[in-house]
């Protein structure tokens, strides 16, 4: 027996030690030693070996923009909309193509290999969305991309948006998006949420709305999202990204919300970095964090996957495409720190992600697509708290990325050590 590629010794997420073969792009075996014939053995004994990293929510028609033309001084979630608003009729196809590529290197270089990204509908050319599915094709070997067609300014309230939703998604679009809280009023916002979700049952097609991101306790379009994805039988298809007016709404509604959105089975995308930035900007002390409420939706069985949201945007003035950050930031402003709450962390980032996307091909099992990423970390919880580095990137079976564990030299007078910042719990037995 002979495979393409042997990775030796790999640690799985689940703290168990493997071998994994791989053959034609796929994993062909995964034991706990396999013996065998491969074109390269790679020994990666000790690190972590994870399916890829997963972002369920960005802008990759917005990111690396940021100065373009001017930075956001409020640093609110407006003025980021408008800022986004002075940019758009400046952009060309070639340069929204340019950034992109250029954020997918960064994102393979991480082992980010499957990104939902929403696009911009609202400007009639949709050159965006031109540009965006040229990139899903000429990135598809290496990273999943998905497009949501995304009203940035009202689906009613912007003039043509509507019409621009239904051309993006004839054009291949592959989600239907919304932003109910920016509509006019919460009746438009309401009946903007009934009509994307019909739009979406009549073709089949999944729903990932921008779903009441504000402060506002009294936005609750959540509520019709899920009544509408049970009313069209949309069940696993539909996801609220951010939801962070549910961290200020009445504890006693929010128990009745939640079995609600469970029985929807509708799935929660936080933004932790952009949560935690762009909500409570109108509060004085003490200042709301905004995200929403993570642990409780949890223990309901809700499906939660962070995201990352935005990188050098009108929005965000950091960021690195490195989803060991959202899930840091997830971490702590959720306060999820057991280590279960921790592994969880990890996951949202992961697998939970991956089944918010519907990535069937996802997943460290034996005939799934060979698509994983090796990082100088022995287990799900110090890759965390490491942001650890990436050693091997591998996309359908090739190897995309590779760099050596390099610990850095101290030189403090008198003495020198090599400092290992990787940490074992003492065994209490
Ligand atoms: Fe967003």
């Amino acid at each position: 027996m002979s495979f393409d590629t042997l990775l030796k010794g790999g640690v799985l997420p689940d703290g168990t030690t493997a071998d994994i073969a791989i053959s034609d792009g796929r994993i062909a075996a995964i034991a706990p030693a396999i013996e065998a014939e491969a074109g390269e053995t790679i020994d990666i004994a000790g690190n972590l070996v994870s399916p890829p990293f997963v972002d369920p929510h960005f802008h990759m028609d917005a990111t690396l923009s940021y100065g373009l033309p001017r930075i956001n001084a409020s640093g609110t979630l407006l003025e980021g909309i408008g800022l986004w608003g002075e940019l758009k009729p400046l952009l060309t196809h070639e340069a929204v193509k340019e950034r992109a590529l250029a954020y997918c290197d960064w994102a393979a270089s991480m082992g980010l290999l499957a990104i939902r990204t929403h696009v911009d509908v609202c400007d009639d050319r949709l050159l965006a969305v031109e540009a965006l599915l040229e990139v899903r094709q000429e990135i598809a070997s290496y990273i999943d991309l998905q497009l949501v067609a995304f009203p940035q300014d009202g689906l009613y309230r912007s003039p043509g948006a509507r019409e621009n939703t239904i051309r993006a998604l004839d054009l291949g679009v592959d989600v239907v998006g919304g932003i109910p809280h920016f509509e006019r009023t919460m009746a438009d916002g309401r009946a903007s949420v009934t009509e994307l979700c019909e739009i979406a049952a009549e073709r089949g097609l999944m729903v990932d709305m921008h779903c009441d991101e504000t402060d506002d306790p009294l936005s609750r379009h959540i509520e019709q999202l899920a009544y509408e994805t049970q009313r069209l039988g949309l069940q696993g298809r539909v996801a609220g990204s951010h939801l962070t007016s549910m961290h200020s709404m009445d504890n006693y509604y929010v128990s009745k919300l939640l079995p609600l959105i469970a029985e929807a089975e509708v799935a929660a995308i936080p933004n932790p970095l952009i949560n935690i930035t762009l909500q409570g900007r109108h509060d004085t002390y003490p200042k709301r964090r905004g995200m929403t409420r993570v642990p409780e939706m949890l223990k309901h069985g809700i499906r939660v996957g962070f995201g990352q949201d935005c990188v050098l945007d009108p929005w965000y003035s950091l960021g690195t495409a490195d989803m060991l950050d959202v899930a840091f930031m997830g971490l702590h402003v959720a306060q999820m720190t057991s280590p279960d709450d921790m592994r969880r962390c990890y996951n949202m980032v992961t697998t939970e992600s991956a089944a918010i996307m519907g990535l069937e091909d996802y997943g460290l099992e034996v005939g799934k697509r060979a698509d994983l990423v090796v990082l100088d970390a022995g287990n799900p919880i110090e890759a965390i708290r490491l942001r650890a580095t990436r050693l091997m990137v591998m996309a359908r079976g090739k190897v995309i990325a590779r760099r050596q564990r390099s610990p850095m030299r101290l030189e403090i007078p008198g003495r020198q050590a090599d400092i290992d910042r990787r940490f074992r719990i003492p065994d209490p037995t």
